[in-house]
């Protein structure tokens, strides 16, 4: 029988999810998630684990959970046909619902495309959704968001890429991470019902970090462009414009780093 923090089921049960898990230790609660998808997890369904020994992130990169101090968690959704034509919209997902929660804490944030919340320029969250698919077709999402929540689930900063940065160190504050796991899940089940909305598209620009400045974009290819960011369009494409002038959309990709004009 594994233990249950206090506190934890608590803050969980007004949500009537319609079921969950929490471990201490797994390798990635995608994992876990992708496993009791397969084996039949209603939608809502949460896996909640303290650390993990493989935390994955885009591009097969690591993601570390430091015991104690982090949110790592992942939910099963199965796309209903509305949304089904709109699933770039489930990464916005959790990022939008974080974000309302920091904003009511008074932390301003937003959402580095495609999956990356931010606060002051500094990494605080990253969402990594994957799928299961019968025959061709996307049945099951499951939507993993990690969390640095106080000061101690910040890594050292020779394994990062990007700056980063924790609740408590922008809310000034320690932060109750079943409190703060709460507010996002009601956040999420909020979100959720306007994702085929034009309201949700608009909550997604109104948050999109570096909008209007110019910066370094690493196409698929790994060619490094000069751009300027426009919009996310309702396809969860991100739209440019290019140093020449010219709009370009674009699925895949990365922010590499601020282009130095454009701290001006
Ligand atoms: C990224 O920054 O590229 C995304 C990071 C996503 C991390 C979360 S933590 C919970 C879930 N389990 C994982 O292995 N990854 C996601």
């Amino acid at each position: 029988m594994r233990a249950i923090p206090k506190g934890l089921s608590s803050h969980l049960a007004p949500l009537n999810l319609p079921a969950w898990q929490y471990y201490p230790e797994v390798t990635s609660t995608n994992d876990l998630a992708l496993a009791w998808a397969r084996n039949g997890a209603e939608d809502g369904s949460l896996v909640l684990a303290d650390t993990q020994t493989s935390g994955r992130g885009r591009d097969g990169r690591r993601w570390v959970t430091v015991p104690g101090t982090a949110l790592a968690l992942s939910l099963i959704l199965q796309p209903t046909p509305d949304e089904m034509p709109l699933l770039p919209r489930f990464t916005a997902l959790p990022a939008l619902a974080l974000i309302s929660a920091l904003e009511g804490l008074g932390v301003p944030a937003q959402i580095k495309w495609p999956n990356d919340v931010l606060v002051q320029g500094r990494k605080i969250a990253g969402v990594l959704v994957e799928a299961e698919w019968q025959q061709d077709q996307i049945s099951v999402l499951v939507v993993g968001l990690g969390v640095n929540v106080n000061n101690g689930a910040i890594p050292p900063a020779s394994k990062l890429r990007f700056p980063a940065t924790a609740v408590e160190t922008e809310w000034g504050q320690k932060v109750d991470r079943w409190d703060l796991l709460a507010t996002i899940l009601h956040g999420i089940q909020h979100y959720r019902a306007y994702l085929p909305s034009e309201s949700f598209l608009m909550a997604w620009n109104k948050h999109l970090a570096f909008k209007g400045q110019e910066i370094l974009f690493r196409l698929p290819t790994g060619k490094v462009i000069t751009a300027t960011i426009q919009s996310v369009c309702t396809d969860g494409r991100l739209n440019l414009m290019t140093e020449k002038g010219k709009s370009m959309m674009v699925t895949a990709g990365e922010i590499e780093m601020i282009h130095p004009q454009g701290l001006d």
